[in-house]
């Protein structure tokens, strides 16, 4: 058997990028020989193992076709017979369809390297087809290495496009989809993913909440860059220039969802957006299963980003709500993101990305006196159960007109 590196790994040396995880194919082996030498099968039918020691992943180079819709609808065909090029012309890409032997010899059929240097994502054949996850895994290498210069060969945009016009993207699974959209966005550059899932119609598939906010215009006044879109793809990329979180990229994607639903005769007003675009926030959210932190940040700064940008403007008693609705003093983490999600929503304007952000900085200052307003002094008074938790509100209250006042001097 012939053991050879594929796949990322010999990509990213050929970049000069760190390698983390390596791949590996092994051609003219059985599964018998590769079980007899302690290899651990990772499935039943699936001609990949486990090295004993390293853990890294061996696939067994095969063909692959497909038997019906979805992840569970590939059938495999694993052979010794099965050549090296033959397994590298089933990859997605001809930069991941490169191999590398022991020596660093290059098996590169497909010209990858060519396209490497040439900075293009191009698909290797026809089989790009067979899993339609590829066209979000392209769209995430293209955020990968936009910063690298490479664009997605228009011929592979097409076919991409083919594919979304097809359907197939509806099979895939929300945990496949996930794992990618959430890649996607820790990537540096996240707004590029969604950009070419735009480019290729597959966003109008798996986020028309998102797809339909481009044209939808906004006043100018406080959006230079004026269409919905446009900004949202802007939050997007602030959020990554900050090196947010992925909880925060999240709901920076989904903030102005609301925003689709306006009808064209109010345009560029949107009058309660921030309410109405609850409802598609948790079926995007729901749609992909993404994790509970991410749907609840979502959902928070959907509803409350406005409260955010007028935070020096609210009442006192607004203001306590709003830390309520939080539950700040349980959850303090997840009011710091709802913060910085709406810094990111004020500088995800043209011209706007270096103003400052005064909110920021009064919100946590509010946050903190109303986590100050001591417990134990109103025990000793004999407050119990409800009337305890009024007793808090009013204190926290009176706190807060304190701050404002001072904050206001
Ligand atoms: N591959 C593919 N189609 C897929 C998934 C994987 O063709 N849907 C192939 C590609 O050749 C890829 C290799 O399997 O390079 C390994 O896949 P994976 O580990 O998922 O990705 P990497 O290319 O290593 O990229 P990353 O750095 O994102 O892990």
């Amino acid at each position: 058997m012939q053991i050879y590196k594929v796949g990322g790994a010999v990509r990213d040396r050929l970049l000069g990028k760190p390698v983390t995880d390596i791949d590996w194919v092994v051609v003219g082996a059985t599964t018998e020989e590769m079980l007899a030498r302690g290899f651990r099968p990772v499935g039943a039918d699936f001609p990949v193992f486990l090295h004993p020691k390293s853990g890294e992943e061996y696939a067994l180079a095969r063909t692959e076709r497909k038997s019906g819709r979805g992840y569970g609808g590939f059938t495999f065909h694993a052979s010794p017979e099965v050549t090296l090029e033959e397994d590298l012309i089933r990859r997605d890409l001809t930069i991941n369809a490169m191999a590398e032997d022991d020596q660093q010899n290059l098996t590169d059929p497909y010209h990858g390297q060519r396209d490497l240097e040439e900075r293009i994502l191009r698909h290797v054949s026809p089989a790009f087809a067979e899993d339609p996850l590829r066209v979000l895994r392209v769209a995430r290498f293209a955020a990968r290495y936009a910063e690298l210069g490479f664009k997605v060969a228009p011929e592979t945009l097409g076919l991409m496009r083919q594919l979304s016009e097809s359907g197939e993207l509806e099979a895939l699974t929300a945990e496949r989809s996930w794992k990618e959209i959430s890649r996607a966005l820790m990537e540096d550059q996240p707004q590029v993913f969604i950009q070419v899932l735009r480019d290729c119609g597959a966003l109008k598939v798996l986020m028309p909440e998102v797809d339909t906010l481009f044209g939808v215009p906004q006043p100018e006044a406080h959006h230079p860059e004026i269409d919905s879109g446009i900004h949202t793809l802007s939050v997007l990329e602030q959020s990554a220039l900050h090196k947010q979180p992925l909880t925060v990229r999240w709901a920076c994607l989904l903030h102005d969802l609301g925003k689709g639903l306006t009808p064209e005769e109010e345009w560029p007003r949107h009058i309660a957006h921030e309410h109405k675009g609850l409802k598609l926030i948790k079926a995007v959210n729901e749609r992909f299963k993404a994790p509970k932190d991410c749907q609840e940040l979502a959902l928070l700064v959907g509803q409350y980003h406005t409260h955010g940008h007028r935070a020096l403007e609210l009442k006192a008693s607004t203001l306590l709500e709003l830390l309520q609705s939080f539950d700040v003093y349980r959850r303090p983490q997840r009011f710091e993101e709802f913060i910085v999600a709406c810094e990111m929503d004020a500088r995800g304007r043209k011209g706007l990305e270096q103003r400052s952000y005064p909110q920021a900085d009064y919100l946590r200052g509010a946050a903190n006196v109303a986590r100050g307003v001591a417990v134990q002094p109103l025990l000793e008074k004999g407050f119990k159960g409800p009337e305890l938790g009024e007793a808090l509100k009013r204190e926290r209250l009176k706190a807060l007109k304190a701050y404002k006042e001072s904050a206001a001097s």
